[in-house]
């Protein structure tokens, strides 16, 4: 999968963008603030649908506009695909596929597959649950289908729970009714449930690998989904048992929170070097070291389950890592599209990356040497 042109009106700092990528290695390098990281959101956008880093939509539109548009070309298998985003102040965001308008955003999750990586991003690694959540989140979306819509239904259904028990704290015989909601919980919860379990087994293989040789062999680097549901390998229906189980136990300390305290919206993934947890005892190199070996796990594990490489976005990463991992990333990118942002292009063209584009970015103008 590539991407063959981008083109973006109003988005951000760029008025009228319009650029053709290279099926290699695409650098956009240029000093801080000019828009290099405008580009990565913008494709990221057209993938998922939503901003990484914005808060509202409105944000992305260029300001004193009124509306926005992306538009990304991109060539999947033999045939050439067109993802369209109107972003605008006053109504809300409209997406089309090759012209035809996308009522649901889990309609276009799994169209362009992207792989994002930035500094920003050792939050998976040093921050809670919510950013762990997300990133198995994002990346099942994109691979597993029915994953997007069964999350959605969970965390509706969540939200229907948690209004019954609050209200419950008034009227106590609205009670009778939680067995529904408890059913339909443990019904979507069970299959995201299933879908992360597999996906961190697969992941953790892979990571251990990549770290193993990174750190030459001193680290081994584990993973394990941490669910408040207690998981039986391959067996749904044992598992929607222990979660409704979960559930009749709980529900007097969910009562007196008004919450449901039970469920993969309140699971989290642990990461360990060599026994130890991450998050607690590592240095800073070993924590980038374990997100490089995520990041690249992740890439493999798409592509193992869609058979096409996703298009890999990489923010500002480089000058972050030493050169034994730097010259690691680069093996990796050499055979996938890859657009990499840099305030220093020497970081990146010393490694002479055969077929590579150089832009340089400027005030929101983009200008290909
Ligand atoms: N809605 C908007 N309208 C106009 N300009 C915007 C908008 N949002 C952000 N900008 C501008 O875009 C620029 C930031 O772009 P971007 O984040 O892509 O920078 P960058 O080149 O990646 O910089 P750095 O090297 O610091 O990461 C800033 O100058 C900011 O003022
Ligand atoms: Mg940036």
């Amino acid at each position: 999968m590539y991407i063959k042109k981008i083109n973006l009106k109003n988005f951000r700092n760029y008025r009228d963008l319009d650029i053709e990528l290279c099926k290699g290695v695409n650098i956009f390098y240029g000093n801080n603030a000019q828009g290099k990281t405008n580009i990565i959101e913008s494709v990221y956008i057209a993938s998922t649908g939503k901003s990484h880093r914005a808060q509202k939509d409105a944000d992305l539109i260029k300001w004193e506009y009124e509306d926005s548009k992306i538009k990304v070309d991109y060539q999947k298998e033999d045939n050439e695909k067109c993802i369209e985003v109107y972003l605008n102040r006053n109504l809300q965001k409209q997406i089309k596929l090759n012209g035809a308008r996308l009522c649901k955003i889990g309609d276009l999750i799994g169209n362009l597959n992207t792989v994002i990586f930035s500094p920003d991003h050792m939050k998976i690694i040093k921050n809670g649950p919510v950013e762990k959540r997300r990133f198995m989140d994002i990346i099942l979306s994109q691979v597993k289908p029915g994953y997007y819509y069964n999350l959605v239904q969970y965390l509706r259904t969540l939200k229907q729970r948690n209004n019954l028990l609050a209200e419950a704290k008034i009227n106590s015989s609205i009670l009778k009714t939680i067995d529904i909601w408890n059913e339909q919980l443990a019904y979507f919860g069970t299959k995201i449930i299933t879908c992360r379990h597999e996906f961190i087994n697969r992941i953790c293989c892979m990571s251990e690998d990549i770290h193993k040789t990174i750190s030459k062999e001193k680290e081994k680097l584990g993973l394990k989904y941490n669910s408040s549901i207690e998981y039986n390998i391959n067996l749904e229906k044992k598992i929607k048992e222990n979660f409704m189980e979960a559930l009749k136990k709980t529900i007097k300390i969910d009562l007196k929170r008004g919450a449901t305290h039970k469920g993969p919206h309140r699971d989290d993934i642990l990461f360990f070097i060599n026994g130890k947890e991450i998050k607690k005892y590592s240095s800073q190199g070993q924590q980038r070291t374990a997100l490089l070996s995520l990041k690249i796990s992740e890439l493999k594990y798409i592509e193992e389950e869609t058979g096409e490489s996703p298009v890999l976005l990489l923010d500002d990463v480089f000058s972050e890592l030493d050169i034994e991992r730097q010259k690691y990333l680069v093996e990796f990118i050499r055979r996938i599209q890859t657009i990499i942002t840099c305030t220093n292009i020497e970081h990146i063209e010393k490694f002479k990356l055969d077929g590579s584009t150089i832009y340089r970015v400027a005030e929101g103008a983009v200008e290909k040497e």
